[in-house]
């Protein structure tokens, strides 16, 4: 079989890689990929890539043979020095002790919280979309509103002042594009990349969860750090999951915004359904985020020997499931390449499965719908204007570019 590795972060940037994910399905639903030396990172393993629907919600539900904790949930290895630092992690927790955290957590993210959110977010689209469209021309949506809405709704809902939103944002840059070459690369004595996830490069974050949980404590608000900052979670752990959703809560909406709105650019007939009422915006937004996965594979750690789709794993392989190949997987999604804003049902897997799935769904939901709504009120419509740019990840489906044109209210198509 050729072209089937989906290990290379830099092939990524050339778009999803479809045809390797078909080829896997159809003939190597379980295949092993090699983890060959890459941009200055040293070989590793190897692992097992999982690429069909059934097999990918299986890894995910079954905790008990497929661990988040023996070697955590990214591709490459941690250093060894680091893994018990990374284990402290909720998403890098097995059940039961990860039951006790996200039921801690899972209070700071009521639906009230989330819903009294939707008139701030509302307001932010259209000021973003509305300065974007004042400049004239064609925009980067990403660098004039995408970028911007992501990371200012979440520091909103964590309750992070004004002016310490950037901080945020280089934190996830660290941790998200070292491998990009637009991140300058931060480098050991000996010249090799620094691991982003180690407790050295996050000593600064954790000194300012703690700094804002005191002040929580002191002054109040109807915020999710206010919640955590109350709530059992030693400090350690508090540290833990402000880490955990300064990456897993903007990076993801950034990558989901673009992805969303670069695919409606690109289908006319389907943008056409959502401006003209056709279809909904809730199934819309499903399907934006079926053809679009923010993440593109998480893994997992076997906890013994098995059997998966006919093959055999041994205890201590490592498996990664495959989330975009899972969400074109054509034995669950009829048609999986044709864009369907109506489709239903749309059991796509961007959100994951089984104990870890998204705590923040019914926020990022909520964040998209608003987002594609304000654009329909906004204009006529989008089109591309030029390549959009993506970024340099097995981890994370990043458009780090997008140009498009937004035709004015009364402007006919191009
Ligand atoms: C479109 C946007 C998003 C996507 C596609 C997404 C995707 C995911 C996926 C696939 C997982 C499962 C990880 C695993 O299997 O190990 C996950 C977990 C998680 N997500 Fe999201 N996410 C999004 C937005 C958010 C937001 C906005 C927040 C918070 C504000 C958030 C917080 C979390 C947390 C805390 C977990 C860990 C849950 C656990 O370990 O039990 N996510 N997300």
């Amino acid at each position: 079989m050729e072209h089937t590795d989906v290990f290379d972060p830099r092939r990524y940037a050339q778009g999803l890689p479809h045809d390797a994910y078909r080829t896997l399905r159809d003939h190597a639903p379980v295949a092993w990929q090699e983890e060959y030396e890459v941009l200055g990172w040293p070989a590793g393993p190897g692992f097992w890539a999982v690429s069909r629907h059934a097999d990918v919600v299986r890894v995910l539900k079954d905790a008990g043979t497929y661990s988040s904790h023996l070697g955590a949930t990214q591709i490459r290895d941690p250093d060894p020095a680091d893994l018990p630092f990374i284990r402290r992690m909720m998403l890098n927790q097995d059940p039961p002790a990860h039951g006790r955290l996200r039921r801690l957590v899972s209070r700071a993210f009521t639906p009230g919280r989330i819903a009294r959110f939707t008139a701030t977010a509302r307001a932010r689209a259209h000021r973003l979309l509305d300065a974007a469209l004042a400049d004239g021309g064609p925009a980067d949506l990403v660098r004039t509103v995408t970028d911007d809405y992501a990371l200012l709704n979440l520091t909103d809902l964590l309750g992070v002042p004004a002016r310490d939103r950037g901080l945020l944002h280089t934190w996830t840059e660290r941790v998200i594009a070292y491998q990009d070459p637009d991140e300058p690369p931060v480098l050991d004595a000996s010249g090799r990349p620094v691991n982003p996830r180690s407790p050295a490069q996050l000593a600064d974050m954790f000194a300012y969860a703690q700094d804002l949980a005191a002040y929580k404590r002191r002054h109040p608000a109807d915020d999710v750090m206010t919640s955590l900052a109350t709530s059992a979670l030693a400090d350690a752990e508090l540290e833990m999951f402000f880490f955990l959703l300064t990456v897993a809560g903007n990076d993801t909406v950034r990558s989901a915004a673009p992805g969303g709105l670069l695919a409606l650019a690109q289908d006319p007939r389907e943008q056409a359904r959502l401006w003209n009422g056709e279809v909904s915006l809730d199934t819309a937004v499903e399907e934006l985020l079926r053809v679009h996965p923010p993440v593109l594979s998480f893994r997992r750690t076997a906890t013994r020997d098995t059997d998966l789709a006919g093959v055999r794993i041994a205890a201590g392989d490592k498996v990664v499931v495959l989330h975009p190949s899972a969400n074109h997987d054509e034995r669950v999604f009829p048609d999986p390449h044709r864009l369907d804003l109506g489709r239903t049902p749309n059991p796509h897997v961007s959100f994951g499965d089984g104990p870890h799935v998204c705590l923040g769904a019914h926020f990022a939901r909520l964040q998209l719908g608003v987002l594609y709504e304000a654009v329909r009120e906004r204009c006529a419509g989008l089109e591309p204007d030029g390549p959009p740019r993506r970024l340099v990840s097995n981890f994370i489906n990043g458009v780090t570019s997008l140009p498009v044109r937004l035709r004015a209210p009364s402007s006919p198509p191009a």
